[in-house]
């Protein structure tokens, strides 16, 4: 697969909404907690990989503004993950090139948490690899509403409000939007994922259960990209 692809031509922002860890569990019978570990360790494994490869810019979906709603031990064993997939990057900084931040409304999250999160940037912000965004408590409606928020208390004039000042107060600020958005296990919903940065984006759906992605399958999911014509709403005659 990698060498149907033109390495020149990556895109440069790749979302991906990390989906079928339960039933990927479930066909092993196993608890949904397993499938949450095996899905941590493979976005560990991509994220090295890409990094290796040359990749810019990776955003997950790790956990939404409605995955509060889920079972209380579920979302305890999600966190208590997060936290430990937080701390392994701060143990293994030295040695990697990641630049790695957290988006989405982190004030909910625990205190320890936060502090964790805030201290990941900071030692990785000077890193010249690959820039991980991992949303938590992210929702897309979540992230504009609070730009929204944020234009009213700088005071910005109705007149000074437009995409870019909108844009500027996203979690996604300085960033370019995402060139390729990946949904695993099959599923064909953005779920309150980068809705405002999703309007130009390639969708790409695959079958395959996320604790089974591997970088094989991104390199698929990109060789479809490169094939597609990106028109931004406008077309040539
Ligand atoms: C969806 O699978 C996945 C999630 C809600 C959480 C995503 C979390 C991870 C991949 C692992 C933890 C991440 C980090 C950064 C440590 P699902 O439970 O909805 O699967 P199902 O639809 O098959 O039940």
């Amino acid at each position: 697969m990698k060498n149907q692809i033109d390495m020149q031509n990556l895109p440069r922002h790749i979302a991906i909404i990390m989906d079928g860890n339960g039933r990927w569990a479930k066909k092993f019978f196993m608890k949904r907690s397993a499938g949450h570990r095996a899905g941590a360790q493979a976005l560990r494994r991509l994220v090295e990989e890409m990094d290796k490869a040359g990749f810019e810019i990776l955003t997950v979906y790790a956990f939404s503004t409605e995955n509060w709603k889920r079972d209380e031990d579920e979302v305890a064993y999600l966190m208590g993950l997060i936290h430990e997939y937080i701390q392994q990057y701060i143990s293994d900084a030295e040695d990697s090139n990641t630049r790695i931040r957290c988006i989405g409304d982190l004030s909910a999250l625990e205190p320890n948490l936060q502090e964790r999160i805030a201290h990941l940037a900071d030692i990785t912000k000077e890193k010249t690899g690959m820039l991980l965004n991992i949303a938590l408590n992210y929702g897309g409606r979540d992230d504009i509403l609070r730009a929204v928020r944020q234009l009213a208390a700088d005071s910005i004039p109705i007149a000074d409000i437009n995409e870019a000042t909108l844009s500027a107060r996203l979690d996604t600020a300085n960033l370019p939007d995402p060139d390729l958005i990946i949904r695993t296990s099959g599923e064909m919903r953005l779920s309150n994922f980068l809705l405002w940065q999703a309007a130009y984006s390639e969708f790409y759906a695959t079958d395959i259960l996320w604790p089974d992605f591997k970088i094989k399958h991104l390199y698929e999911a990109i060789t479809h990209f490169q094939k597609r014509e990106r028109r931004f709403g406008g077309r040539k005659s």
